[in-house]
C-alpha cells in the first residue's frame, strides 16, 4: 500500500486535469490522498472531491497564509464541514515566519484558535511550520493534542525526537530527493519508520527527476524510494509501513476491496 498524505487537489492548478491526475496516481500504486485544506472555500472543495472519488479523503482548516480572511462565521462553517464523511483531520494550520504573508501576530493568534477548535472537534492536526520551530510546538505543546503531523517537516533531529515524543508524525515531502536537503536526509535517517508520512504537497515541492514540474500524487512513489535508499530499505516496506502510520494517523478504515 501506499499512500500520499499530504495534497492539494482542490487547486486550481489540477482545475484542468484533476480526474488523469488522480488516475495516475493509482495507476502508479497510490492506494488513497489526502486533500488538503487551506481555506474555508478550498476546504469545501477538498470535502466535495471526497465525496466524489473513493480513494481521497479531506481534511479542513485555514493556513497560515490564508488567516486573514476568517471572518465571523469561517469556524461556524468549518465545524460543519467537520461532520460530513470523509473529513480526517484538521488542518494545515499552523505558522509561516519565511513568507509572513499575514501578520505573525495574526498567525499566532488564529493558530491558537484553531487548535482549540480541532480539540473541540476530536480530530488530528497537520502542522505547517516554516521558519517558526519553537514557536509551532510550543503551542502544539501548549494545546494538549497529542495527535498530529508535522507536515514537509523542516526541524532537525533535536525538534524531531521532541515532536515523536510528543506523539507526533513527521511528514517527508519530494525535498528529501534533493541532494542538497540534507537536514531532512538526517532526520529521516535516525527517526524511525514508524514516525514518518509521505507526503507530495503537490502542486508544491515538486520531487527529483520531475523538479520544475508540477508535482501531483503519483510522485510520491519518488519520495517512497528516497526514503527507502536512505533508511537501506526495500521501497514497498518504507510504502506500506507510512501507509499504515496514515491510516492510524487519520483513523480511515481500509474498505473491504482494497
Ligand atoms: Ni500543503
Amino acid at each position: 500500500m501506499l499512500i500520499d498524505s499530504h495534497a492539494h487537489l482542490e487547486m486550481k492548478e489540477f482545475d484542468g486535469d484533476r480526474k488523469e491526475v488522480i488516475e495516475r496516481a493509482q495507476a502508479a500504486g497510490v492506494d488513497f490522498i489526502v486533500t488538503v485544506g487551506t481555506n474555508l472555500q478550498l476546504s469545501r472543495k477538498a470535502v466535495t472531491l471526497a465525496g466524489q472519488y473513493e480513494n481521497v479523503y479531506a481534511t479542513i482548516g485555514v493556513h497560515p497564509h490564508d488567516v486573514g480572511k476568517i471572518g465571523n462565521k469561517t469556524y461556524d462553517d468549518l465545524k460543519e464541514l467537520a461532520g460530513l464523511k470523509k473529513v480526517v483531520a484538521y488542518g494545515e494550520i499552523g505558522l509561516d515566519f519565511f513568507r509572513n504573508i499575514a501578520p505573525q501576530a495574526q498567525q499566532i493568534e488564529k493558530f491558537g484558535e484553531q487548535l482549540q477548535l480541532a480539540k473541540e472537534l476530536h480530530l488530528p492536526v497537520i502542522i505547517h511550520d516554516r521558519d517558526a520551530h519553537d514557536q509551532s510546538l510550543e503551542m502544539v505543546k501548549a494545546s494538549g493534542i497529542h495527535s498530529g503531523v508535522f507536515h514537509c517537516f523542516s526541524g532537525d533531529y533535536e525538534m524531531a525526537k521532541q515532536c515523536l515524543d510528543w506523539g507526533f508524525y513527521l511528514s517527508v515531502p519530494g525535498v528529501v530527493t534533493y541532494d542538497k536537503a540534507k537536514t531532512i536526509q538526517n532526520v529521516v535517517k535516525q527517526v524511525p519508520l514508524s514516525s514518518l508520512l509521505l507526503e507530495t504537497d503537490s502542486p508544491y515541492l515538486t520531487p527529483n527527476p520531475y523538479r520544475g514540474k508540477r508535482n501531483e500524487p503519483a510522485y510520491v512513489v519518488q519520495t517512497a524510494k528516497k526514503v527507502a535508499a536512505i533508511k537501506g530499505l526495500d521501497w514497498e516496506e518504507v510504502a506500506a509501513v507510512t501507509a499504515q502510520n496514515t491510516l492510524n494517523l487519520f483513523r480511515i478504515e481500509v474498505p473491504s476491496n482494497k
